[in-house]
């Protein structure tokens, strides 16, 4: 593969993106519930080319025992990038960063979660990144509380998660990984919709406060659409059909009692 050549820009004469989005425009978005057999609960993010899955376990009993906590469960969650998930081949050892995002993840999750519930007991969320293209701490978030919605896990709200950053001095929403690596800085941040508490807020780069604030205004409603985004993949999962006029349902069971009587006139 030919070496990856930094562009000229990051946003043309007519203020779009090198991918062709406007400044607040997100990648194309798909989630999917329930992807995985074995896990409790699990989901899928395809946000543009990144790629993630996410599988939760629990409440469940908890090893090492010197892990457990008296008053609350322990929300374990660990983020893994693929070794073929970056252009570079990662190695399969867990680095330093996944280290630091499965904490800032879990940590981004907490609060929308009732812990305390479950003393002594584990969540665990494992995190795969399949591919990386930027964004993966924020769609890993919108994949993990989706699953954890899955398995049942009591909730107080999803939890939707977004980067904004700057690029060429403008303000742009959901970097993808140029935009990560050449731009000027990036501010990824989770809300909890239900209660408008941000939790997860970090700042790589430097931003005036004017900018600080607009960004995280443009982050907020990006994570708001995200949310309604998550409810539908929800819905879809677990939204029964209803029967509609040409079901033929109610002709069936005309037919079955029916011969139920014959068969009963006859005896
Ligand atoms: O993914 P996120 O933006 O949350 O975290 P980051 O550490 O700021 O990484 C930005 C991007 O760099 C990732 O999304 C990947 O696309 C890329 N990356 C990479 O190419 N190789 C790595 N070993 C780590 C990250």
């Amino acid at each position: 593969m030919s070496p990856e050549v930094k562009p000229d820009f990051l946003i043309n004469a007519e203020g779009l993106r090198i991918d062709g989005r406007r400044p607040d425009e997100l990648r194309p978005i798909e989630f999917k519930v329930g992807v995985l057999k074995q896990a409790d609960g699990s989901a899928y993010i395809k946000q543009g080319k990144t790629f993630i899955i996410a599988a939760v376990y629990g409440p469940r009993e908890l090893h090492p025992r010197h892990l457990t906590l008296s008053d609350r469960a322990y929300l374990r969650v660990v983020y893994r990038m693929a070794t073929f998930s970056v252009p570079d081949r990662k190695k399969p050892a867990p680095s330093r960063r996944e280290r630091e995002i499965s904490m800032v993840i879990a940590n981004a999750l907490k609060p929308a979660l009732f812990l305390e519930d479950f003393p002594k007991a584990v969540v665990d969320i494992f995190i795969q990144v399949i591919q990386a293209d930027g964004g993966t701490r924020c769609a890993a978030i919108n994949a993990a509380s989706l699953a954890l919605a899955d398995a049942g896990v009591p909730m107080k709200c999803l939890v939707p998660a977004v980067a904004v950053g700057k690029a060429d001095g403008t303000l742009i929403v959901d970097l993808g990984d140029q935009e990560d690596k050449y731009g000027e800085g990036d501010v990824p941040m989770a809300i909890m919709p239900l209660t408008d508490e941000i939790t997860l807020l970090q700042q790589d780069g430097s931003f005036t406060r004017e900018e600080l604030l607009e960004a995280m205004q443009m982050g907020i409603q990006a994570c708001k659409y995200i949310h309604e985004l998550q409810k539908d993949a929800l819905m879809k999962a677990y939204a029964t059909k209803a029967p509609s006029e040409d079901d033929d349902f109610d002709d069936d069971m005309e037919t079955d009692l029916g011969e139920a009587e014959i068969i009963g006139e006859e005896d």
